[in-house]
């Protein structure tokens, strides 16, 4: 099986890696080229255009930044057309609409499209541990599981396409509404001269607590937001596209369009390419 991965940024570099472990037929793209060179010595086969990666390839992974990029790499002129016959997996973060216009431009050319965005960050492409939901045919899924299992053990069939990506935006509205309201109590017992061990005790032992709490106090006390897993411009990026998608369906979004100018604010003070915890930099701005 010939596989074609687009888009070797932060979480595709070490995807694509793990189809290179398992010894599979990959030829790698991306727009900017020094990022492949780790790939291409690990054994990758490098596409300089996105057409000469679909025309070796019968599986085509994406994980580009959004649905602009895909448009761009998979959508033009020059591509779609060779896209007959080949089956497209896209598992970046895209809203449910945008899924499934781009899937019905693939099948309307004579391909296949599923999506598969996953749960959960480097480390866990890393270990293998992704939590890979997919939103497809029944029959797709069973038949592109086993590639799928390379990157989290059990990929969750969601439902029809639309529908994993719904889900995708569900959890990274927990991110952002987590990250902010742990950033404000944080913020509040330090300037109120309370322990923050203590803070950390009580919450670990109540229904409160979560713990991307843990994950993330280190960077929020150190202020260190360098070498991000997630940079803050995506949870933007994912923000905007459920207050889009919320706001259509006739949900009330006033609490996350608070959190959306905070995301907003800690872009605008140079943390677009950090790590996303860097909220807490705007809620507590350092004096
Ligand atoms: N990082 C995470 O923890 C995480 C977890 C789950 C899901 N996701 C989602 O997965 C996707 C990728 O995330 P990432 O963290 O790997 O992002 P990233 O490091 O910013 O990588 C983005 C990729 O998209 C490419 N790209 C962007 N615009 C393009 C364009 N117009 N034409 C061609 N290529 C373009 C980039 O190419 P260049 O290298 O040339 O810029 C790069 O390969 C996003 O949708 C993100 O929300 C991320």
């Amino acid at each position: 099986m010939k596989i074609a991965f687009l888009g070797t940024g932060l979480m595709g570099e070490p995807m694509a890696q793990k189809l290179i472990d398992a010894q599979l037929s990959l030829i790698v793209y991306n727009r900017t080229q020094s990022k492949l060179t780790a790939l291409k010595a690990a054994g990758a086969r490098i596409a300089n255009t996105p057409s000469e990666a679909i025309k070796n390839s019968e599986i085509i992974i994406l994980m580009l930044s959004n649905a602009a990029a895909i448009a761009d790499v998979l959508l033009a002129r020059d591509t779609l057309p060779l896209l007959k016959s080949r089956t497209v997996i896209q598992m970046g973060t895209i809203a449910p609409k945008q899924s499934k216009e781009i899937s019905e431009q693939i099948v309307r050319n004579g391909g296949e499209y599923l999506e598969a965005p996953v749960l959960g960050s480097i480390p866990q492409v890393k270990s293998g541990e992704l939590l890979v939901m997919v939103g497809s045919s029944p029959e797709q899924f069973t038949k592109y599981s086993p590639i799928l299992k390379h990157f989290g053990p059990e990929p969750i069939h969601v439902g029809t396409v639309g529908k994993a990506a719904a889900m995708k935006l569900a959890l990274n509205q927990l991110i952002a509404a987590l990250t902010a309201a742990f950033s404000l109590s944080l913020s509040f017992v330090q300037k109120e001269g309370v322990e923050v061990d203590r803070f950390m005790e009580i919450l670990r032992q109540s229904a409160l607590y979560a713990p991307t709490f843990d994950k993330k106090i280190s960077r929020m006390r150190d202020r260190n937001f360098e070498n991000p897993n997630f940079p803050t411009k995506h949870l933007l990026k994912d923000t905007n596209l459920f207050l889009e998608e919320a706001g259509e369906i006739g949900l009330d979004t006033t609490g996350l369009e608070g959190i959306q100018k905070l995301i907003k604010k800690a872009i605008d003070n140079g943390f677009s390419d950090s790590d996303y915890s860097a909220i807490f930099a705007a809620i507590n701005p350092q004096k």
